[in-house]
């Protein structure tokens, strides 16, 4: 559990969107960075491209994003991970086909003060389910998958898996509607005392900030490929 919990929910706000935040221009130039940069991971089975965004790669974009999310939610640090040469990772550009399931991106270091995450999206068809729920522990994929349960061997920067959400909420059913119609690749059951706070529709230009505590996935509907790129805060 994270031991700044108090100021951590003092910090808490409901999911904001921000409309016409990026020109086509400065979109362009996330999209040629996301080009330039080498590719982290390819997990061909989820058909998923993970690209780190690393420091001074591009000094311009670098100072756009952190201007306008000041602008938004006041001070803050970027809560980044480093590479293997010890390089700053200021965010994650991930390129999927295939939806993201339930999870948390709350961090990886529990006396952190974790605060806002951003979510800009490079294309336009997609979507994003925030729940109301949170979690105050590290950065989890929340599954009840034996196999994926069973994965302990994790790298720097792997979330954990758990099935601890179940105990955390009331388990009431999900809602059927809902799961019909966003959340179909994941099992029911595993959304179990969850509630949809917002489904963000991807919108270019616009720009979705979060509190790292709440749990969230991508919704079912993907027509081709997505880019988006994620950024973690803290205070
Ligand atoms: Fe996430």
């Amino acid at each position: 559990m994270h031991k700044n919990i108090d100021k951590i929910k003092k910090l808490e706000g409901p999911p904001q969107i921000v409309k016409k935040l990026f020109s086509k221009t400065e979109l362009d130039k996330f999209l040629e960075l996301y080009n330039k940069l080498p590719t982290t991971v390819h997990n061909k089975k989820q058909n998923v491209i993970k690209k780190r965004w690393l420091k001074n790669y591009s000094d311009e974009l670098e100072n756009i994003f952190i201007d306008k999310v000041k602008n938004e939610i006041g001070e803050f640090k970027m809560d980044n991970l480093k590479d293997e040469n010890n390089e700053e990772i200021l965010g994650l550009f991930q390129e999927s086909y295939n939806p993201i399931g339930l999870h948390v991106d709350a961090g990886f270091n529990l006396d952190e003060i974790i605060f806002k995450q951003t979510l800009i999206p490079l294309t336009s068809k997609g979507s994003t389910v925030i729940f109301k729920n949170k979690f105050y522990g590290n950065s989890t994929n929340f599954t009840i998958d034996e196999n994926e349960l069973k994965v302990k061997d994790l790298k720097y920067g792997q979330n954990l898996r758990s099935s601890e959400h179940l105990k955390l909420f009331e388990t009431k059913k999900f809602d059927e509607k809902d799961h019909e119609k966003y959340l179909k690749h994941e099992k029911i059951e595993n959304l179990s005392g969850l509630e949809i706070d917002m489904v963000y529709e991807w919108e270019i230009g616009s720009m979705l900030i979060f509190d790292r505590t709440r749990l969230h996935c991508s919704s079912s509907l993907i027509e081709g490929k997505k880019i988006g790129l994620t950024t973690f805060t803290k205070k």
